[in-house]
């Protein structure tokens, strides 16, 4: 299964996002299918008119969604840390955009607003994490 993000491309923001999310997906390849989704294509349709992105899809649940275990919120923080020592913030840290799967294992979705990082900010994002794991 694949999960696809189809928007149009007379939006400057959609398409510079859904961009942004195709090149940091290609710049954390090594995290791709474990931590992130991994990318199968990033294309147009229709003559031009929509912008796609499809990768795996994730069968997990929100974070929100899903009684938080001190196992998923560990893994979570893990796979924040890993993304941040890879050099990026992942921009919208937030519920919706954290991923449990059965097994425990935490996937990060949503790298439209991803962007290389500093210290200052990777601590601001995992105070972010502590409240979408509340
Ligand atoms: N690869 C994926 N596999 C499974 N579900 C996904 C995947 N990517 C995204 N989702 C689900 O779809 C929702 C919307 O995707 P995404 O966050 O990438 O888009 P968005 O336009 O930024 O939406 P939002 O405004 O809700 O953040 C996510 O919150 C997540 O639940
Ligand atoms: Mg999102």
């Amino acid at each position: 299964m694949v999960a696809a993000k189809i928007v149009p491309s007379d939006d400057p923001d959609w398409v510079e996002e859904v961009e942004n999310e195709a090149k940091r997906l290609d710049e954390l390849q090594a995290l791709q299918g474990d931590a992130i989704p991994t990318k199968i294509f990033a294309g147009q349709l229709h003559g031009g008119k929509e912008r796609l992105l499809i990768t795996n899809y994730v069968d997990g649940r929100r974070v929100d969604e899903v009684m938080v275990t001190t196992e998923v919120a560990s893994n979570a923080r893990k796979v924040l840390g890993l993304i941040h020592s890879a050099g990026y913030l992942h921009g919208d840290v937030n519920a919706r955009n954290i991923l449990a799967k059965k097994s425990g294992d935490v996937v990060f979705v949503d790298f439209g607003k991803a962007k290389k990082g500093s210290e200052n900010a990777y601590q601001r994002e995992r105070e972010d994490l502590e409240i979408a794991l509340r």
